[in-house]
């Protein structure tokens, strides 16, 4: 298994984790999912990860943290139940194995759970990552210009 440069841990139901891990997500939604989608869809999925939603998550999700060396958080993925959310790896860290790690570190929660399937909605941007992953397309989802596929993973 490719661990990547970064080392995982969870996340801390705190205020200021909510913040930094916020940010993280609006960066990395306005670089790297911007050839994807508009930006009213962005701004929608970055007011939906504004710091007091993240806090709110924190407390019912299994949140993961890639933090580096110097402890700085640079990718993050949430478990709610079956479902795979809120899977962002900061664009300037990205292709070095952090999500793979972070993806096999979550999935590997929910079999100890006796999760038998996972279940992602992927974003256009993320959908060829899953499928790497061994995810299978299921479905799409089109509410106006936002589109999003729905992809399983029997454990
Ligand atoms: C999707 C994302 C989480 C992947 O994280 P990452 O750290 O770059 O991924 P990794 O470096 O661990 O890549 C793992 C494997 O997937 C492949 N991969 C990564 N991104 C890919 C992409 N966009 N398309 C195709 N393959 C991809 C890599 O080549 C690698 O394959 P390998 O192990 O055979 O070399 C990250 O690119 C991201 O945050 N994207 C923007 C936000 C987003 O859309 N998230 C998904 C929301 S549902």
């Amino acid at each position: 298994m490719r661990t990547g440069p970064a080392r995982l841990r969870e996340a801390r139901a705190q205020e200021a984790e909510a913040e930094t891990i916020s940010r993280l997500i609006s960066t990395t939604l306005f670089r790297s999912n911007a050839a994807d989608y508009p930006m009213t869809v962005l701004e929608r999925v970055a007011e939906a990860h504004a710091p007091s939603h993240v806090l709110d998550y924190l407390a019912r999700r299994d949140v993961l943290v890639a933090e580096t060396e110097a402890g700085e958080i640079v990718g993050t993925v949430a478990a709610e139940a079956e479902w795979l959310k809120s899977f962002f790896v900061h664009p300037d860290w990205q292709g070095r194995g952090i999500g793979r790690a972070l993806l096999e570190a979550a999935l590997a929660r929910m079999t100890a759970r006796d999760i038998a399937t996972a279940w992602l909605e992927a974003s256009l941007t993320g959908v060829d990552f899953y499928q790497t992953a061994g995810f299978t397309p299921m479905r799409e989802i089109i509410e106006r210009a936002d589109r999003r596929i729905v992809m399983k993973k029997d454990l």
